[in-house]
C-alpha cells in the first residue's frame, strides 16, 4: 500500500519545539523504505506516527487515498516488529505466532495454514513447538517477524529489529528480510542507524538529520550523488575525503594550498572566487605521479580490511587523506607515495555544504 506524509510534523507535550517537521515523503506500493539517522533524530517518532502509536501533530498522513491521521493503531491494519520483541516464554513458537489470531478469533484451520506458510517462508519448521528459551537469538527474530507476517498486514513497520543481534547474525537476516521482502511485496517502513542496513535492503532510503530529511533516494543515488556534506559523511566507510577551499583561475586550490585540482567547466563558470569544498571517496584514487591533479603523502597508519588495505596518509601541510588500494598491495607506514585524483570521481559543494548540481541553470 502506497503511505504519504505530507508536510507531517510532531511536537511533544512539553517540549519547547518539533521534534520532526516538515516530513514530506511518498512510500510506493512494495517499497522497503529505510529511515536512517543517528540516534535521536527522530525515526521512531515518526514510525509511531505511521503506526498511530504517536499522535499527529500537523500535517497528514495518507494510506493509500485515506487520511488515517486520526484512525486507531489497530484499525491501520499494520504489524510492528521493535528491537525487543518479546515472545511469550510459556508459549511454543507456534502458538506464539498464532496468539495475534486466536485473539482475533479467526477460525482454527485459517490460522494454522498461515502459521506453517509463515513459517516456510521464514525457514522455522523445525522448531515450531520448541520454546523460545530453546532456540538461537537469531530464531526468536524470525518468530517474531512470524508473528508480524501471519497478520497478513498492508504495512510491516521494524524499528532496529536486528540490533539485538551479533554482527554475522545481522548480515544473514538482512539477506533474509530482503528475500521475505521479495517474496510477500508488502510495504515495509524500516528504521536503523544502520548504513550498511539501509544500503543493502533499502529500495528507498530516508536520511534524518535532527527531524529534517536530508535526502530520499535509492542507495546508489546516496552513494553517487549525495545531496550535502552531512549525507556524504554519513554514508560510507571508509567516509568521504573532503577538502576544503576555493576556485582560483580555473582550478580548485585547497585552504593549504597543497592540493590544486582542475575542475570542470560547470564549477569555474559559476564558483570561480568562492568557497567549495571537493569530496573523494577512498577508493577513487589512482596511485600514479602525474604533472597536474596529484599531491604526495607520508602513509601514517595501515589498516587491513581483507580485500582492501585503508592508507591514512598525511599530505606535506597535515591534511590527512584515507585512501583504499587493494588488499596485497605492499604499502608500509613512513613511505611517501604519489596519489592522483580520479576526477570523474569527484563530488563538489557549495559554501553551505549543498551538492553542486552538474547543470546549473
Ligand atoms: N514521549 C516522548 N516525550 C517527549 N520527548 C520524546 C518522547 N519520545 C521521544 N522524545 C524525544 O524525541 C527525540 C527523538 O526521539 P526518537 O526516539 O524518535 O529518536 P530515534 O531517532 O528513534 O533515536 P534512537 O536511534 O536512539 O532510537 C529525542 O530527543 C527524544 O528525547
Ligand atoms: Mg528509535
Amino acid at each position: 500500500m502506497e503511505v504519504i506524509l505530507n508536510n507531517l510534523g510532531k511536537k511533544y507535550e512539553g517540549r519547547d519545539n518539533f521534534t520532526i517537521r516538515n516530513i514530506d515523503l511518498k512510500i510506493d506500493d512494495k517499497d522497503f523504505c529505510v529511515i536512517l539517522g543517528s540516534s535521536g533524530c527522530g525515526k521512531s517518532t515518526l514510525l509511531r506516527m505511521i503506526a498511530g502509536l504517536n499522535s499527529i501533530t500537523e500535517g497528514e498522513l495518507i494510506f493509500g487515498n485515506k487520511v488515517v491521521n486520526k484512525l486507531p493503531s489497530k484499525d491501520r491494519d499494520i504489524a510492528m516488529v521493535f528491537q525487543s520483541y518479546a515472545l511469550y516464554p510459556h508459549m511454543t513458537v507456534y502458538d506464539n505466532m498464532a496468539f495475534s489470531l486466536a485473539m482475533r478469533k479467526i477460525d482454527k484451520k485459517i490460522i494454522h495454514e498461515r502459521v506453517m506458510e509463515a513459517a516456510k517462508v521464514l525457514k522455522i519448521e523445525d522448531y515450531l513447538y520448541s520454546k523460545p528459551s530453546d532456540i538461537s537469538g537469531g530464531q526468536r527474530q524470525r518468530v517474531a517477524l512470524g508473528r508480524a507476517i501471519v497478520r497478513k498486514p498492508k504495512i510491516f513497520l521494524m524499528d532496529e529489529p536486528l540490533s539485538n543481534l551479533d554482527a554475522k547474525l545481522r548480515e544473514h537476516m538482512r539477506v533474509e528480510l530482503v528475500r521475505i521482502h521479495q517474496s510477500l511485496e508488502t510495504t515495509t517502513i524500516y528504521v536503523t542507524h544502520d548504513q550498511t542496513e539501509a544500503m543493502t535492503m533499502a529500495t528507498k532510503i530516508v536520511l534524518l538529520d535532527k527531524g529534517k530529511i536530508q535526502q530520499v533516494g535509492k542507495p546508489e543515488e546516496f552513494y553517487n550523488r549525495p545531496a550535502n556534506i552531512f549525507v556524504a559523511k554519513f554514508i560510507g566507510s571508509p567516509t568521504m575525503n573532503l577538502i576544503e577551499g576555493a576556485v582560483v583561475d580555473g582550478l580548485f586550490v585547497s585552504n593549504s594550498k597543497e592540493v590544486e585540482i582542475e575542475v570542470p567547466e560547470y564549477i569555474y563558470r559559476n564558483y570561480e572566487g568562492k568557497k567549495i569544498t571537493v569530496g573523494i571517496r577512498s577508493e577513487r584514487f589512482k596511485s600514479s605521479k602525474e604533472e597536474k591533479n596529484s599531491f604526495e603523502a607520508r602513509v601514517d597508519v595501515v589498516e587491513m580490511l581483507g580485500k582492501e588495505k585503508a592508507l591514512y596518509v598525511v599530505l606535506k601541510d597535515n591534511t590527512q587523506m584515507i585512501i583504499t588500494v587493494p588488499g596485497h598491495y605492499d604499502y608500509k607506514v613512513g613511505e611517501y607515495h604519489d596519489f592522483t585524483f580520479d576526477l570523474e570521481a569527484l563530488h563538489y559543494f557549495d559554501e553551505e555544504g549543498n551538492r553542486i548540481k552538474d547543470i546549473v541553470k
